[in-house]
């Protein structure tokens, strides 16, 4: 019996504060929220997610490089990461499988230091501004950059 492929889904730092963290920006629902969305997604294309959070930019790049050659695809919300976070982007450079850029709110949309993403030259599909139906969008896209 052959395997579902595996989806890493990462989160960033003070993710793990969703539902409480800047409802005004985030929205109410927590983490655990998203990453059951994500994974009812997933389960409709026959995939199946691994989501690992941290607040530690070193333990988010061990598990990237971990996913080589055992994921199919990675799905990451960096956080604030996301704009200055080089090693990331260098570890995710290294990953054989597409990248999916995932946020809450749309960062080029907010106060100009959250404008450059350094993710985003190396994530095949970037989806922000949507909430949590961004995990879902996010998912639906791993399926279409896999799909043969
Ligand atoms: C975020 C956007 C980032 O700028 C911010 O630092 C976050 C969350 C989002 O999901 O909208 O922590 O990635």
């Amino acid at each position: 019996m052959s395997s579902a492929p595996i989806v890493l889904l990462l989160s960033g730092p003070n993710l793990n504060l969703l539902g409480e963290r800047e409802p005004d920006v985030y929205g109410t629902a927590t983490l655990a929220d998203h990453v059951a969305t994500a994974e009812a997604a997933a389960t409709g294309h026959g995939l199946v997610v691994e989501h690992l959070q941290s607040n530690h930019e070193g333990v988010l790049i061990d598990a990237i490089h971990a996913a080589r050659g055992r994921c199919a695809a990675i799905v990451v919300n960096p956080g604030a990461f996301t704009h200055y976070a080089w090693a990331i982007h260098d570890a995710l450079a290294a990953f054989d499988g597409p990248v999916v850029e995932l946020h809450l709110s749309d960062p080029k949309q907010r106060e100009p230091w959250r404008h450059l993403s350094v993710v985003e030259p190396v994530a095949a599909r970037t989806i922000a501004g949507h909430g949590g139906d961004g995990y879902r969008l996010a998912l639906e896209a791993v399926a279409e950059l896999l799909a043969p």
